[in-house]
């Protein structure tokens, strides 16, 4: 009964914005929603630490803490949007995962799902433990993720963009120079050198 009225909901909301918009861009369809909330999440569980390391003064904030308290939540509902938004692509096209050209056609955004799922599966202090050192390197993919989606969405979306195409891209632009900004920031020598002591001074 609540799927149906969520779906009857997002016909009413698809609809507005299609009178709203006009023909002017395609509007959204629930698959490509689905995918836009998959990403936004994704991103959201990116910024703790990104945010910490470039702008350390956010480091105490409220909505950080939040970000990092919800943050395995919030992977998971990521997960569960591209599952959603995949699963109705699949079943819309008619995609053949039997057909190996499948995989070419869709390898970004299947990449993306296989990491993703990963992600979620080891997401527990049970994978932390068993997989020590290992699970960071594992989690360390989902930075590749965020170049994998913007292909997707570009490969995916260029001849008909909807409404929600440039957001998403300009939220990956957006998240992609933080990450950039974080490990230039991270290269940087630890300390600077020390300027030499003025010996006039020092007090003999
Ligand atoms: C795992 C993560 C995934 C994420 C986060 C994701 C996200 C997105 C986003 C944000 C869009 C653009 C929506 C828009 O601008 O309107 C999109 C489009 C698309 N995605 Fe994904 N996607 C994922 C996986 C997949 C998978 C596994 C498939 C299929 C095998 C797939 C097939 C497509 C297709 C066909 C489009 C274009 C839809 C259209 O032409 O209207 N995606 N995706």
């Amino acid at each position: 009964m609540e799927v149906v009225n969520f779906t009857f909901s997002y016909s009413l909301l698809e609809l507005s914005l299609h009178i709203l918009l006009g023909n002017q861009m395609d509007t959204v369809p629930l698959a490509n929603f689905l995918g836009f909330l998959a990403l936004g999440s994704y991103i959201l569980t990116l910024l703790p630490t990104i945010l910490r390391i470039v702008f350390p003064q956010t480091k105490k904030t409220h909505i950080r803490r939040l970000l990092l308290k919800y943050r395995r939540q919030i992977g998971l509902i990521a997960f569960a949007c591209a599952l959603a938004h995949g699963w109705l692509l699949i079943a819309k096209r008619n995609i053949d995962f039997f057909d190996l050209d499948t995989y070419w056609v869709y390898i970004q955004g299947v990449a993306t799902f296989i990491i993703f799922a990963l992600l979620a599966v080891t997401s527990n202090n049970w994978s932390i433990r068993k997989l020590k050192c290992n699970w960071k390197k594992l989690h360390s993919l989902t930075y590749l993720a965020m170049f994998l989606l913007t292909w997707h969405v570009w490969d995916k979306m260029s001849a008909h963009w909807s409404f929600l195409t440039p957001i998403g891209l300009l939220e990956l632009i957006i998240i992609i120079s933080l990450f950039m900004r974080r490990k230039w920031l991270e290269h940087l020598p630890k300390s600077l050198p020390k300027k030499p002591v003025d010996q006039s001074l020092v007090s003999r």
